[in-house]
């Protein structure tokens, strides 16, 4: 599917503002792909189609997660972890995109997830590092991001937990193992403190 076709596909479905902040995650993405060897291809349909899902009504999302043989335990957290898993079955159930590694890329943008492979890593920082993005400590993950697709990774875990945590938000598991995975893949690379 190409660019045309996949924004045709999910503008519908999207406020303006998530729209344009899709079509920047996309940019982002695609640069990402290109500087560490990724499909550019695959990074633009799976960020175009990353927050496909956003805009269901939650009883449909907690249809799909019901019906589906996606993880039951999303139901005991909250709503906003629901449209990557969700979008990543409604993709291939209505637009028959089989991919698995986009699919996957979508499922776990939110949270990451163990062993995260490089395309999920490039689509969960684009979604954090885009241009419309302004919070403090983000110019430092930018940076980092042009030169460490892992170590960007790790930080936007660590954020992302740090912040729900702060707020004292449940945290869903995969964040943990995302987390967990990147930080030993650091430490066994370049002894990150601690
Ligand atoms: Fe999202
Ligand atoms: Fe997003």
């Amino acid at each position: 599917m190409n660019r045309n076709e996949a924004i045709k596909r999910i503008k519908p479905h999207l406020t303006k503002e998530r729209y344009e902040h899709t079509l920047r995650v996309a940019d982002t993405a695609i640069e990402l792909a290109g500087v560490y060897g990724e499909s550019e291809e695959k990074a633009q349909l799976a960020a175009l189609f990353h927050d496909y899902a956003k805009y269901r009504p939650i009883e449909e999302l907690k249809h799909w997660i019901i019906k589906s043989n996606l993880p039951k335990d999303l139901l005991d957290y909250h709503h906003e972890l629901w449209h990557g898993p969700v979008g990543s079955i409604l993709i291939e159930y209505e637009h028959g995109i089989q991919d698995s590694i986009i699919k996957n890329a979508i499922y776990y943008h939110t949270t990451g997830r163990a062993y995260m492979n490089k395309l999920d890593m490039i689509l969960f920082v684009a979604d954090y590092i885009e241009p419309g993005r302004d919070f403090p400590g983000l110019e430092e993950v930018r940076r980092i991001a042009k030169k460490d697709l892992i170590k960007t990774a790790w930080m936007v875990s660590r954020n992302t937990i740090n912040y729900l945590m702060s707020r004292n938000n449940t945290v869903y598991p995969d964040s943990f193992y995302a987390y967990n995975y990147l930080t030993r893949k650091i430490k066994r690379k370049d002894g990150l403190n601690g």
